[in-house]
């Protein structure tokens, strides 16, 4: 989604300004802009396409002390220069992430005043808009905190007015997150923490709600009805070398390779489990979306051993007006802005539960708004396909259930040695690499689990792959199975591996092209011929953890299929990392 940067600082901006910008690029663009205010006097730069191409261009002489950047994932308008942001109208200037949902009415209305429209964008009528009231004689703050109130919908804009003075103006409504920090050269704004990596040693989050004036040495807040509020400020934990590349060709495959660690850091530390945090409880409910949906769905297996579990999409959720039973919501981010989850998670309280988040972001509009928080500790996760925040909520889950840290001691053990095997995985990709369509197969826990792996493969080799029950082929999908879709079929020896061996029996004797992904005890006891290929897993120190292990395999498969196909794979197309719309 799109992101946003603002700098007021005691030098040129113009060395901080690309760099916060490019700290943004993983969450997902198609455009880029900045715009500079020197000497009151405007100016932008725009470009559609990757951020080498802003800079390519850019005038070397620009001197600004003041300056905001974006990154645009389109929504109104297609992706194109003209609809890039920065959007001017006269002495204004515009960034917004978000969606104004009247634009359309106040775009009548500012065209019958004579405002010609430059972009097919919402946000250029926030510009005019703000023009339009310092013509109507209200000064910079005044008009755009009224232009603000004009507006419907979720946002975060920034704004810098020419012939003014060296300011910033910013707002906030509903769910797009905005942060202010404050750092040795000055201000600055943004849409995420890792903007602010680097220029600012403390930040805050701008309440829902809220807009502020920002200068060189402070930050006004104030809320909607115009009184004051104050910042709440943390101490910045991102550090540069937090968001390094190091030496991997992909931040995915580093962060896939963190993941051992992460599990021993969250094993290391004693997580409260439902039954401390709530003793009289008997219900939970469960919420996410994507990759967070499919952690919460395997976490249900462990939790519902003990609690009566709902789970939903956080995307559907809110709109079903559902009747919740009293308890517990715990609800799943990576990112805590995704707008899905905020929106199902807003329904959830008004229904008078409570709620526990399981983020990565501790600070985030998820976290906030809950009564406990689980950190996964995972440290920034920049590849837009989520690795280490899945196996991360996996253990918060399973912590919560009541699973003790001792029970999953070999654990990141068993995860390195799952990722060494990524050799031959990377010999089921380069033969499975042209194919259109694949199946992911798996019963009881790792159908999740295969429905994750299918959701991997999609996002990062646009392979489509569809994951399904095995225990439900013959329901109908054993239609699909001939000598040419490939099947990737999770067979662990567990409790029903008895049942899971009947299916993979139904797909040898249909000539399926199964691809077994078993361990030891599994291996031995499949059959001796049909088996197009069969990875063995390490065990996992308790079958109840097979999920994690599954996971290694299945991400590495998504990763090198999509690397034999020269795919994008940090940045997927048409994804971003932090869904902050609806
Ligand atoms: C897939 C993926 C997405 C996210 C989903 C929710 O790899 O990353 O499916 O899991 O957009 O994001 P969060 O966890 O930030 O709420």
């Amino acid at each position: 989604m799109c992101g946003i940067v603002g700098m007021i600082h005691a030098e040129s901006v113009m060395t901080a300004l690309v760099p916060a910008l490019r700290r943004l690029e993983y969450r997902g663009y198609d455009s880029a802009g900045i715009a500079l205010l020197d000497q009151n006097q405007l100016t932008r730069h725009r470009v559609l396409g990757v951020l080498d191409q802003l800079t390519g261009d850019m005038p070397k002489d620009w001197d600004a002390k003041t300056g905001m950047g974006h990154t645009r994932w389109a929504t109104h308008g297609e992706p194109s220069v003209r609809n890039a942001h920065p959007h001017f109208s006269h002495r204004v200037a515009i960034v917004h992430n978000g969606i104004v949902d009247n634009f359309q009415t106040l775009k009548t209305d500012l065209l019958n005043k004579g405002y010609a429209f430059a972009s097919d964008t919402d946000t250029e009528v926030i510009a005019h808009l703000i023009d339009l009231h310092m013509t109507q004689g209200h000064d910079p703050v005044s008009a755009f905190s009224v232009a603000i109130q004009q507006l419907e919908g979720n946002f975060a804009i920034a704004c810098m007015i020419s012939h003014w003075q060296d300011a910033l103006l910013v707002a906030r409504r509903g769910t797009p997150p905005l942060l202010v920090g404050k750092g040795p050269m000055g201000y600055s704004i943004a849409s995420d923490a890792l903007g602010l990596v680097d220029v600012s040693d403390h930040l805050a989050y701008l309440e829902g709600d809220s807009w502020a004036i920002v200068t060189q040495d402070s930050a006004k807040v104030y809320d909607f009805s115009g009184e004051r509020k104050p910042l709440n400020w943390q101490k910045q934990m991102l550090h540069h070398q937090s968001c390094n590349q190091g030496d991997y060709a992909h931040f995915m495959r580093k962060e896939m390779d963190e993941q051992p660690d992460v599990i021993a850091r969250l094993l290391s530390q004693p997580t409260p489990t439902l039954a401390q945090l709530y003793p009289d409880l008997n219900h939970v409910s469960l919420l996410g979306c994507g990759t967070s949906f499919y952690a919460a769905w395997i976490g249900k297996y462990v939790l519902e051993q003990r609690y009566g579990v709902t789970l939903e999409l956080a995307s559907e959720f809110s709109y079903r007006h559902a009747i919740m039973s009293p308890g517990v919501t715990l609800a799943l981010s990576q990112s805590g802005e995704t707008a899905d989850t905020l929106k199902a998670v807003a329904y959830a309280k008004n229904q008078g539960q409570k709620l526990i988040s399981l983020v990565n972001a501790p600070y985030s509009s998820l976290a906030r708004c809950s009564d406990h928080v689980l950190d996964m500790q995972a440290g920034p996760e920049i590849g837009v396909a989520s690795t280490k925040a899945f196996t991360a909520q996996l253990w918060l889950l399973f912590a919560l259930a009541g699973i003790t840290p001792d029970r999953a001691q070999h654990l990141p053990q068993s995860m390195r040695q799952a990722l060494q095997l990524a050799p031959d995985i990377r010999r089921w990709a380069t033969a499975l690499a042209d194919e259109s369509n694949m199946l992911y197969l798996g019963r009881g826990v790792s159908y999740p689990v295969a429905l994750e792996g299918a959701l991997k493969m999609k996002e990062l080799s646009y392979i489509h792959a569809e994951g399904l029950a095995a225990g439900e082929l013959k329901h109908g999908s054993l239609a699909l199975v001939d000598q040419t879709i490939p099947i990737i079929f999770l067979a662990p020896h567990d409790a029903i591996f008895d049942k899971t061996l009947g299916n993979i029996h139904e797909i040898i004797a249909r000539k399926g092209r199964l691809h077994v992904i078993t361990d030891q005890a599994g291996a031995e006891k499949m059959p001796a011929v049909g088996l197009t290929q069969c990875l063995i897993l390490p065990d996992a120190p308790d079958p109840i953890f097979n999920p994690f292990i599954q996971t290694m395999a299945l991400q590495l498969l998504a990763y090198y299929t999509a690397l034999e196909r020269g795919c994008s794979i940090d940045k997927p197309r048409n994804l971003a990392k932090s869904v902050t719309v609806e």
